[in-house]
């Protein structure tokens, strides 16, 4: 296996949080990698050590130790400038809080990562109608954020992670926030994107929720105890 197929290489990655008075360790000598084109869910309890991991895997954060490597490129050596150029490039996130833009139409907050990446303005109503029709949503494009449900906020947030053709979609529980029946159409999003070969790494404490990924990796105490291939693998 060439090491470009793999998007995302972790070794021996390692998190302590310090506080004046108490060390935490997040992660614990974490080591993955994860092929372009795959579908993961990673599980664990509340606590686990999910959204740290997200964090890095976003390069939001840094690791206390070990290595990243993201599409090819070492994370620690890039500057911040790099770093905000590669999550709008590469990754798409996507959170439980949704984080719209309230008061803002579902395109403009569709609209925004093309701002920031210099994308021309017929170009980028162009492809935020393009994304938002794709989830669905053709029809809400001038309602606001607060004006629609939380599942079609979700799949505006959906929306926007992808005008940028990211390469990674990291989602960290994407469902948290929405009633279940929503929460299917999440996932039969995630399915479709899928299908077209987008990677995704979504986080989840559910195990319904994980059930539609290929490959499930569990961890706990900050450490994976298991990561293998999903058999039961729901399909919608
Ligand atoms: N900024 C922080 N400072 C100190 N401790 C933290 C911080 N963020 C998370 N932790 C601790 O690290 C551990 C893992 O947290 P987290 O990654 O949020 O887990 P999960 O997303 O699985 O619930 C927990 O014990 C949590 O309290
Ligand atoms: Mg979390």
């Amino acid at each position: 296996m060439k090491s470009q197929d793999f998007i995302i290489k972790v070794k021996k990655l390692s998190k302590i949080y310090k506080t004046d008075l108490l060390e935490t360790t997040a992660l614990d000598n974490v080591s993955f990698k994860i092929k372009k084109g795959e579908f993961v869910a990673i599980m664990g309890p509340s606590g686990s050590g999910k959204s740290t991991l997200m964090h890095i895997l976003g390069a939001l954060d840094k690791p206390t130790s070990g290595e990243y490597i993201l599409d090819g490129e070492k994370v620690e050596k890039l500057t911040d400038d790099e770093l905000s150029d590669i999550r709008n490039r590469k990754i798409g996130f996507v959170f439980q809080a949704f984080n719209l833009l309230p008061r803002t139409t579902t395109l403009k907050n569709v609209m925004i990562p093309m701002i920031y990446g210099g994308i021309p303005k017929e170009i980028r109503l162009k492809i935020a109608e393009k994304y938002l029709k794709m989830v669905g949503l053709g029809d809400r494009m001038q309602h606001t954020s607060n004006q629609i449900s939380g599942g079609q906020q979700q799949r505006v947030a959906i929306a926007r992670s992808l005008v940028m053709n990211p390469t990674l979609i990291l989602a960290d529980e994407p469902t948290g926030n929405i009633a279940s029946h929503q929460a299917e159409e999440i996932m039969e999003i995630f399915q479709k994107l899928n299908d077209e070969g987008r990677t995704i790494v979504m986080i989840t404490h559910e195990v319904d929720i994980a059930k539609h990924a290929k490959r499930i990796i569990n961890i706990k105490d900050g450490k994976i105890f298991k990561d293998s291939p999903n058999h039961a693998r729901k399909i919608i």
